[in-house]
């Protein structure tokens, strides 16, 4: 639905390279979260999407044509399939809840019955049914997103873009801002592509993330091998901060990278699904007489799925403590719903 070829924008002047080269696609009817730190150039990337910001070269299809060779007229046309909301809501503030959400529509020159056949479902939609003659002043900051979600999809749009659009929502009007973003993503189909620096949005509801650094696009995958097997560094960092795992002091006091003599693994498991992991390892103690002690333990829901990670000290035989690893190590292979790394050792 969305397919991003070689998107570059180098911002002049200084010649500041927001967006180098990027590749991406976005199937339809999926969530696609675009993570990364400030200035990595998410906000230009999704602006690029609907042309507010002209890329320096590359292509931008969004449902079959590519919006970079279209005139004006149909440039106008194609934006009007693709939503967009903001951090910071940017509703009229002279405008009631109606009369914000009517506006694209009135713009497109609808009459008025037409107006009430459109606004009224998106507000029921939304929740806001009973606040069509409310001014944005007195809303909260999840109303007013609400708002600014109804008014994008006053349009019809088969495309929704979202920059930051939980970052100024407290942490319970995030929830209930992600669980409208996917059932509308459900109930109408629509392809969302989210800019976020929050796990919280990549875990509740994409189907695949990618993660920028400097412009580029340094990773992508679909949502629960993006946790089970994050590849660089800054996606590690990113997993590491969507868990609740914490190092023990008193573990990392004792804690080494090479294997001293004596040492013990420290192995961290990642898995999908519950009751995946505990069957190995009740297997690998008891075939190698091994002792297996927990060090740390979480459970996330990712993607409406349960995912584990697990850290776990390897105790017993030298030889015995190998073989339980070989063991773990070859219920891992590509593709298995289970990751096993070994992260240092205490002594
Ligand atoms: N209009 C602009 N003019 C010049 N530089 C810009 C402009 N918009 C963004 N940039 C620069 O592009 C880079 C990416 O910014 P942005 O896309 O806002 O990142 P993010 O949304 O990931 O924080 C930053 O270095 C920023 O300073
Ligand atoms: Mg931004």
């Amino acid at each position: 639905m969305i397919e991003l070829k070689k998107l570059t924008k180098v911002f002049d002047p200084g010649g500041v390279k927001a967006i180098d080269e990027v590749n991406l696609t976005v199937p339809e009817g999926t969530v696609c979260g675009v993570i990364g730190s400030s200035g990595a150039g998410k906000s230009t990337l999704i602006r690029c999407v609907n042309l507010l910001e002209r890329p320096t070269s590359g292509q931008v299809w969004v449902a079959g044509h590519d919006l970079t060779t279209l005139g004006e007229k149909d440039l106008r046309q194609a934006r009007r399939n693709i939503g967009m909301i903001f951090q910071h809501f940017n509703l009229l503030a002279s405008r009631t809840v109606y009369e914000n959400v009517a506006l694209p529509l009135e713009l497109a020159g609808a009459s008025r019955q037409e107006l009430d056949q459109a606004v009224q479902p998106l507000l029921e939609l939304t929740g806001l049914a009973d606040k069509n003659d409310s001014y944005p002043a007195q809303l909260s900051g999840g109303q007013k997103q609400r708002v600014a979600i109804a008014r994008a999809l006053a349009s019809k749009p088969q495309v929704l873009l979202c920059d930051e659009a939980t970052s100024a929502l407290d942490p319970q009007t995030t929830r209930a801002i992600l669980s409208l973003l996917g059932d509308i993503n459900r109930r109408l189909k629509i392809t969302i592509l989210m800019i976020t620096h929050e796990m919280e949005v990549v875990k509740s509801i994409c189907d695949r993330v990618a993660i920028m650094s400097h412009g580029k696009i340094i990773e992508e995958n679909a949502v629960e091998q993006f946790f089970l097997n994050p590849r660089t560094e800054l996606a590690k960092e990113f997993v590491r901060s969507a868990t609740h795992e914490k190092p023990v002091a008193e573990i990392e006091a004792r804690f080494q990278a090479e294997p001293l003599a004596g040492a013990r693994p420290v192995v961290h498991l990642t898995f999908v699904g519950q009751g995946v992991v505990q069957p190995l390892i009740t297997r690998a103690a008891r075939q190698f007489n091994t002792d297996f002690n927990i060090l740390q333990a979480d459970i996330e829901t990712v993607n409406e799925k349960a995912m584990g990670f697990l850290m776990v000290e390897i105790m017993g035989e030298p030889g015995a403590i190998e073989q339980s690893l070989q063991f773990l190590r070859g219920a891992s292979e590509a593709g298995s719903t289970v990751q096993v790394e070994v992260i240092g050792y205490v002594s």
